[in-house]
């Protein structure tokens, strides 16, 4: 892999410095608890290693999809006290990293502690990948990271826009594995191989399914997004979750992939055909 990692920071004197890491903590939240803390958990090697050189570290993410602006209800203060248990140590918070003392902050941190950055989606520019966002979260730190291997494909202003602000800018431990893992399945998979997608968007995966289906031997749809496909299908969907704007381009898929794409068995089997007959797909065995 060439791309820039932690790792080939391991000879560099980083004590001292802030460590800006782009993470994925988008986590299931019920009554304000976390309920799943798998993504803190993967977050862990990262955080640990920066900790271990002595850098400030400190976290952003975003946390579900709040509308124009800040929501309690998507507040990361709960992931921080779930990272706290996780470390045993103290966790910082920072409520506005917009404020004129957020980077006062940033640098009052010890070295070896964490700081959290209130949801980066509370914040407009976030999705817009404006650099004026970046440009204030880039004062946070004097090196950045990216860690956040599930947001990487969008290019927002803490994912994208702040990676050209710091230097240096390299991926974090997981987002390393899991390049290396998704890479070697595609450069040199073992066969049988099977890919299995899932969720609820199929417009954010729909141009993947388009790129593995030449190099899979079958590939499973499942989640919400499936019923996407069982529309273009002309099968029955209720009020199930579609983007009719993909329904054309599933329609192509389904066409050149023929007996690689299997769909749920509830779907193809049981539902009602709009009109006609779907074409030639099949339902998992
Ligand atoms: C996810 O959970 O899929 C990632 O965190 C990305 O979330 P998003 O689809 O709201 O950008």
């Amino acid at each position: 892999m060439n791309k820039r990692t932690l790792a080939a920071l391991e000879k560099q004197p980083l004590e001292g410095l802030r460590a800006l890491v782009r993470v994925d903590f988008n986590v299931p939240l019920v009554d304000g608890q976390v309920t799943d803390d798998t993504r803190i958990r993967a977050a862990l090697p990262t955080i640990r290693w920066l900790t271990g050189k002595g850098c400030r570290v400190l976290l952003m993410s975003h946390l579900g999809r709040p509308k124009g602006g800040p929501d309690p209800k998507y507040s990361l203060k709960p992931v921080a006290s779930a990272l706290e248990k996780l470390l045993g140590a103290p966790v910082r918070f920072i409520t506005d990293p917009l404020a004129d003392d957020s980077e006062r902050q940033s640098r009052q941190l010890k070295r070896g502690e964490v700081a959290v950055v209130e949801n980066t989606r509370f914040f407009p520019g976030e999705e817009k990948n404006d650099p004026a966002l970046a440009g204030a979260l880039a004062r946070l730190g004097d090196l950045y990271v990216n860690d956040a291997f599930g947001s990487a494909h969008r290019a927002h202003s803490s994912t994208e826009a702040v990676a050209h602000l710091l230097k240096p800018a390299v991926a974090g431990f997981l987002m390393a594995k899991e390049l290396e893992y998704l890479g070697a399945a595609l450069e040199r998979p073992k066969r049988p191989f099977v890919a299995v997608l899932g969720g609820a968007k199929v417009s954010d995966k729909i141009e993947v399914i388009n790129t593995l289906l030449p190099k899979v031997d079958e590939l499973l749809i499942g989640g919400a997004m499936a019923c996407t496909f069982f529309l273009a299908m002309d099968l029955e969907v209720g009020n199930s979750l579609v983007e009719r704007d993909k329904v054309e381009r599933a329609q192509e898929l389904l066409e050149r992939a023929g007996k690689k794409l299997v769909l749920p068995a509830g779907g193809v089997g049981r539902l009602r055909h709009r009109r006609g007959h779907p074409p030639g797909f099949r339902a998992p065995h």
